[in-house]
């Protein structure tokens, strides 16, 4: 099938006289075309150096029917669209590539209602997802989702790329809560996927389709959330080996008890350590090799503790050298700090980096610590490792030496991110479980997945977007 993602010139230049449309359906104001302000939106969270690429012009919409006009514009006159959110992405999602127009959701950041009867919420795609889950929280009401940059990403960029994060053990990743998606598709239609129902096996289910595909199929403006109860008690242990082996072979066993915790993070010693640097902070890490953070919750607190005292027992009859009980809600929050910032402390202080989110079967963890240090020793780097040990999800950050030069890290790079993709197959895995493909594993992703499979992700696109104006570039070219 003829793809034609990387031929520019497919493309039409933003003329004046569509700048000036653009304004008319979203407002003079809300149109940026000026250098510097455009420069916020060239690039995300990975490396602006060599992903970043400024739009022509980003427009702020205020409504999905502005949304909707923007789109049907840009499709008539085959201009590329790049959907945004928070910019919070770590695989250049919301990279506009091929220039052209970037459509940022913040604007449309409501909470349109909280439906107490019937558990769910209505809310725009710009929310920011701790704002919304405070909101819910103040009504006794959960979302469970919690990815680390909860204070900063959106809701819409947590459907895009199906998120997980640090509660997914126990309540599972984004797209189980997600129930209903208004999208504007690339053609500029708007139609409403799912509802305020638990079941729907009404034609294909196209609300499914839409998350984690990386805003490519359309634009999601709003979303119907699926709440629960409020865990009204939480209790976190840290638990420090010596090694990191230590830690992660635990994991398989704490998952195989009937008790399952909120979440199993785990850290390296280097993670942790700078993170507490970037911090100011300090945890308690003095000759331990790595910890494990783990989380119960529940609405019995007798019931979280006998359990939080169990797996605690667990850890210690498996050699950890120290299992500390964080109760309050200032020191559980200490602690998930210091987690939540390890890739961010990471960008300041190792710069030049591969952050991954390779995923395998929970019982293919233990195998995956020794292959990270063959490989660190192989191509001459750092790969310190932290993540959703518990999902199976782990971080490893390929980190360049000072001593290597670029065009060595340039190659080594390569070559060892393909090595650990193949390991992480040959485990059973994938090569991303929360980060999405984007644009910086599009070149790996087509020789992972069968030609078959890519072939019908490639048809479907084709069919969702003939002029290959949503989001171009992104997952496969
Ligand atoms: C985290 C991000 C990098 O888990 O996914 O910290
Ligand atoms: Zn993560």
């Amino acid at each position: 099938m003829e793809n034609n993602c990387k031929n520019i010139g497919h493309y039409q230049p933003l003329a004046g006289a569509i700048i000036e449309e653009l304004k008319t359906i979203v407002g003079k104001g809300h149109v940026i075309t000026e250098g510097e302000k455009l420069e916020t939106y060239s690039h995300d969270e990975t490396d602006a150096q060599e992903y970043g690429h400024s739009p022509d012009a980003v427009v702020l919409p205020s409504s999905t029917e502005e949304t909707a006009a923007v789109v049907k514009l840009a499709n008539r006159e085959r201009i590329p669209i790049t959907p945004r959110g928070a910019g919070s992405g770590l695989s250049g999602g919301a990279i506009p590539e091929y220039g052209g127009i970037v459509v940022s959701l913040e604007r449309m950041n409501r909470l349109i209602e909280i439906d107490r009867e019937n558990m769910t919420a209505v809310v725009e795609a710009g929310m920011v997802t701790n704002d919304f889950a405070q909101a819910v929280e103040e009504q006794g009401l959960f979302f469970a989702g919690y990815p680390m940059s909860l204070q900063t990403c959106f809701i819409g960029g947590n459907i895009a790329e199906n998120a997980g994060g640090g509660k997914a053990v126990k309540y599972g990743v984004t797209g189980r809560y997600i129930l209903g998606i208004t999208l504007v598709t690339p053609l500029g239609e708007i139609v409403e996927l799912g509802g305020k129902i638990a079941k729907d096996v009404s034609g294909y289910d196209l609300k499914s389709l839409i998350i984690g595909s990386e805003g490519t199929l359309g634009i999601v403006t709003r979303a119907i959330i699926r709440l629960i109860g409020l865990p009204t008690s939480k209790s976190d242990l840290l638990v420090l080996f010596k090694t990191p082996k230590e830690a992660i072979d635990l994991v398989p066993e704490i998952l195989c008890r009937g008790v399952t915790p909120t979440s199993i993070e785990f850290m390296d010693m280097l993670s942790i350590q700078t993170s507490c640097k970037y911090l100011n902070e300090s945890l308690p890490y003095e000759d331990c090799g790595a910890m494990l953070l783990i989380e119960l919750d529940g609405s019995n607190p007798n019931q979280v503790e006998a359990d939080l005292i169990e797996t605690g027992k667990l850890c210690e009859s498996r050699g950890a050298m120290e299992v500390y009980v964080a109760e309050d809600r200032n020191n559980i929050e200490r602690i998930w700090n210091v987690r939540r910032n390890i890739a961010e402390a990471f960008k300041v202080y190792s710069p030049v980096q591969s952050l991954e989110d390779i995923v395998v079967p929970i019982a293919g963890i233990p195998g995956i610590i020794p292959e990270l240090e063959g490989l660190g020793k192989k191509y001459g780097m750092q790969i310190p490792c932290y993540g959703h040990a518990g999902d199976g999800n782990l971080h490893a950050t390929l980190v360049k030496d000072p001593d290597m030069s670029m065009e060595d890290w340039k190659k080594n790079e390569k070559a060892c991110l393909r090595e650990l993709y193949e390991i992480t197959k040959a485990a059973g895995g994938k090569i991303s479980g929360e980060h999405g493909i984007g644009i910086k594993r599009r070149e790996f992703l087509k020789d992972l997945v069968s030609p078959g499979e890519l072939e019908l992700m490639k048809s479907l696109k084709q069919a969702w977007d003939p002029n290959n104006i949503m989001n171009p570039g992104k997952i496969f070219i």
